[in-house]
């Protein structure tokens, strides 16, 4: 339980306020970059903000306020130029820093341009990586974009999902640290969904919550498993300070404001040994509906399931009336570390958990994963085709509903099979079998 004060600092993430402040000083994906190969300019809404997302005539990237400043026409409907945008009203030009290039009437008149000097928007840096776009709102310098060894490992087709979720961002992520979750929001309920009267999987026994230098792991034992099992060896990572990394895929939770978030998922699908090499050209991004075409709210993919869950909890989940037991270890663990590193940053220190200041140490950074050997060497399709954790990936996208026709057909080609296109996939997810132990 806390108390309302603390809720809303976990929670309120607009401009000015302290979460806020603090998840602004890291790097977040908010856009497919494929996006742009068919538009120049969009609009976005990231930490409360109303801005617009452009891709100019140089192939830079730009983020910068939605309104112009002359009489806040919408930049949206803005053109690109070979440098930044094009306000489409009265023609003021703005650069990737915010700053005005031209304003073309105005220059006529005073040709030392001194209002256009003076005139600057917000306008925030972005770069492109592993197919997303990444922002960073924060005072500048800004940290490295943590360069993750996941995000270039080999062999592998990887594909960006995009969501807004009705919710605010603190629910998703506490969901990272969530371990006992796992067996009763995808388990037992997709065994429920299909048979009311189907029987549950094994029950998590022990869990354990560490820190480290990138964020916490947790750690899982459940009915059947012993010591060696790879959950309790390894784990999965709540990737500070919005992301729940697990191996074959990346979750982060952006805010959009304090009662919307971004879901971004980032899938890996690692091809067979037979399909060595691989490369991907280009990585695919789509959007995943969160309701059916009877407006039925989409529960049979495994992140839709997580949806379900944070968005039930309500726009705002109101943490003064909640009963906390020993499965929330881990939640209030990662709630003690914000806490704390609000604090840090109240106090002036630059080095926040978990950023990456020094580009010598950010090249493949180590994360821990249940499947990263397999990730990276690959394993015959027979193999692989029955293993625990990678296997599922190889017959069907069931991390999250509504993969587009033109992205399946890329993977199976990608894979060198045909996805079985199931709707439900009760042997799917971690945990549904007795027999596993090790990734080995
Ligand atoms: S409103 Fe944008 S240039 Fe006038
Ligand atoms: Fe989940």
């Amino acid at each position: 339980m806390l108390s309302e004060e603390k809720n809303r600092l976990l929670t309120e993430v607009g401009p000015g306020k302290p979460m806020g402040e603090y998840l602004r000083r890291y790097w977040h994906p908010v856009a497919g970059a494929d996006e742009f190969d068919k538009k120049s300019v969009r609009a976005i809404r990231l930490f409360g903000e109303d801005l617009v997302l452009f891709k100019d005539l140089s192939g830079n990237f730009g983020l910068i306020e939605r309104r112009c400043p002359h009489r806040n026409a919408d930049l949206v409907h803005g053109y690109v130029e070979k440098e930044g945008l094009r306000c489409s009203y009265h023609g003021w030009q703005f650069g990737q820093s915010g700053q005005c290039l031209h304003q073309p009437f105005e220059e006529v008149m005073d040709p030392s341009a001194r209002m256009r000097q003076g005139t600057k928007i917000k306008g925030y840096p972005v770069k492109e990586k592993a197919g997303m776009l990444w922002a960073y709102m924060g005072p500048l310098p800004a940290p490295e974009l943590p360069d993750w060894d996941f995000l270039n490992f080999k062999n592998g087709f990887a594909q960006a999902i995009f969501s807004e979720l009705p919710c605010n961002w603190f629910q998703c992520q506490e969901n990272s640290i969530d371990p006992v979750h796992f067996e009763w929001t995808h388990n037992n309920w997709m065994v429920r969904q299909q048979d009311p009267n189907g029987s549950n999987v094994p029950t998590h026994l022990q869990l354990q919550f560490e820190e480290f230098e990138y964020g916490l792991t947790y750690k899982r034992l459940r009915g059947g498993d012993t010591e060696d099992n790879i959950m309790w060896t390894v784990g999965r990572v709540c990737l500070w300070p919005n992301a729940f990394y697990l191996g074959h895929h990346c979750e982060w939770r952006v805010p959009i404001d304090d009662e919307n978030t971004l879901s971004v998922m980032w899938m890996f699908g690692r091809v067979p040994k037979e399909m060595e090499p691989y490369e991907q050209k280009k990585i695919p991004s789509w959007v995943g509906p969160l309701k059916d075409e009877n407006g039925e709210w989409i529960i049979s993919h495994v992140i839709n399931q997580d949806f379900a869950a944070w968005y039930g909890q309500g726009r705002i989940t109101d943490r003064t009336k909640e009963k906390l037991g020993q499965s929330d270890k881990g939640v209030v663990m990662m709630r003690r570390k914000f806490f704390e590193e609000l604090d840090a940053m109240a106090e002036g220190k630059q080095q926040l958990f978990a950023q990456i200041w020094d580009p010598a140490q950010n090249e493949d950074v180590f994360l821990p994963s249940a499947c990263r050997e397999e990730m990276i060497h690959g394993m015959p399709r027979e193999q692989q085709n029955v293993h625990h954790l990678l296997g599922p990936y190889l017959n069907d996208c069931f991390g999250q509903y509504g993969q587009p026709d033109r992205v399946r057909e890329e993977y199976e080609k990608a894979v060198g099979q045909k996805m079985k296109m199931a709707s439900t996939f009760v042997n799917a997810v971690h945990g549904a079998h007795k027999e596993e132990t090790t990734s080995k």
